[in-house]
């Protein structure tokens, strides 16, 4: 079976586990942490990094340094992993859907403003698989409404929004580490920030909201920390980070010169102001093809290939659709790019280790299915 993901461990990551274990610094103190912080901080071009421990995390994070909360709105796409919405419920803000666009993949800007109301307090942009988010218009809207702008770029390290990282585009930039992100800490997520004041925050909340004297709490804070050992994964990562996401936009320069003139597939959006980092190869399977979605996954299944679907939008949710909460999205509307999204989306294997062979037998399978 080709794997959809592997991390890639090759470089000082055993090293630098080891030597956590050797010194016993295996918990949420220890050198790794500043070290991981200060390089990946640098790697967003932003001037603070706040690791934490997850991608879920950091988003709840970031809503909290802002100090938003009950009573707010926070405009999310709907077409997203659902650790955005959930996020937001966390804060107790509640999230309102916006549905994405056909030339990014992402929140349409345009249909944003008339989701604003006298409570909304942030616009959550995700950069779905790697593509960022066409900023501009947002940042715009944003200052036109005095709303935060807050990045998810869970899936988009290393990414670039006219030369800009994506994490560095807004307020703040969350990120996940996870084993499938192009730079990951097994689990793991981080917040970065040019403001000194979220950066002190995020880090406060983290940490149960330690104040003095200790055992003194002025805050609801929460235990988000990362480990020594994970951030030790991390450091040795970010010596390699160019070289990580350079190894996703090779595959997809390889799967795009194979599938572009495939009838029925749709390859991924790239944009001339946009480096898309392909956190993983995603296409669109169109009627012309001959097979839905469901089918061509599971027929790449049995012939040894991984797939994943793409993700379903918040408005399809049943925990949302049914669930009785005041803070759970209005899931009334219609979300027609989204719903084609869902409807026609895989990712395929997208390994940074994936071998130019692998590639063309992915292809060469998805053409023997073509009806
Ligand atoms: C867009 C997006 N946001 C948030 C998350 C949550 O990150 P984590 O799984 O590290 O909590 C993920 C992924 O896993 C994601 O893809």
């Amino acid at each position: 079976m080709i794997p959809v993901c592997e991390p890639i461990l090759d470089g000082k990551e055993l090293e630098y586990v080891t030597d956590c274990v050797k010194t016993t610094w295996i918990s949420s103190n220890g050198k790794y942490i500043p070290l991981f912080e200060e390089k990946f901080a640098e790697f967003c071009q932003t001037k603070y990094g706040v690791a934490c421990n997850n991608g879920t995390t950091a988003i709840h994070l970031a809503l909290e340094s802002l100090g938003i909360g009950k009573g707010d709105e926070v405009i999310i796409p709907t077409f997203t992993m659902i650790a955005t919405c959930n996020a937001v419920i966390y804060s107790g803000a509640k999230p309102v859907l916006v549905d994405s666009e056909m030339e990014t993949w992402n929140m349409d800007p345009e249909v944003i403003e008339e989701k604003i109301t006298p409570k909304t307090k942030a616009i959550l942009v995700v950069h779905t698989y790697g593509h960022p988010v066409d900023m501009d218009p947002i940042l715009e809207i944003a200052k036109k409404h005095n709303l935060f702008v807050i990045e998810d770029a869970a899936e988009a390290h290393g990414g670039e929004y006219k030369g800009k990282r994506c994490g560095s585009l807004g307020d703040v930039g969350c990120f996940s580490f996870y084993s499938n992100k192009i730079i990951t800490t097994g689990e793991g997520g981080m917040v970065v920030t040019n403001n000194e004041e979220y950066a002190g925050k995020a880090r406060l909340l983290r940490n149960h909201a330690f104040s003095k004297p200790r055992f003194i709490h002025h805050e609801l804070g929460y235990n988000y920390r990362i480990t020594n050992i994970q951030a030790a994964i991390g450091l040795a990562q970010m010596e390699q980070a160019e070289y990580l996401v350079n190894r996703r936009i090779e595959n997809a320069k390889k799967y795009n010169s194979l599938l572009k003139d495939v009838e029925g597939v749709t390859i991924p959006p790239e944009k001339d102001w946009a480096k898309n980092v392909y956190w993983m190869y995603s296409i669109l399977i169109e009627d012309e093809f001959g097979l839905s979605k469901d089918e061509m996954m599971e027929k790449l299944k049995e012939k040894g290939v991984d797939t994943r679907s793409f993700f379903y939008g918040m408005h399809q949710q049943p925990i949302f659709k049914n669930g009785n909460d005041e803070r759970f999205p209005d899931c009334t509307g219609l979300y027609p790019v989204a719903d084609e999204f869902s409807q026609k989306g895989l990712y395929l294997p997208s390994s940074g280790k994936l071998t130019n062979k692998e590639i063309e037998t992915v292809v060469a399978t998805i053409k023997s299915l073509k009806g």
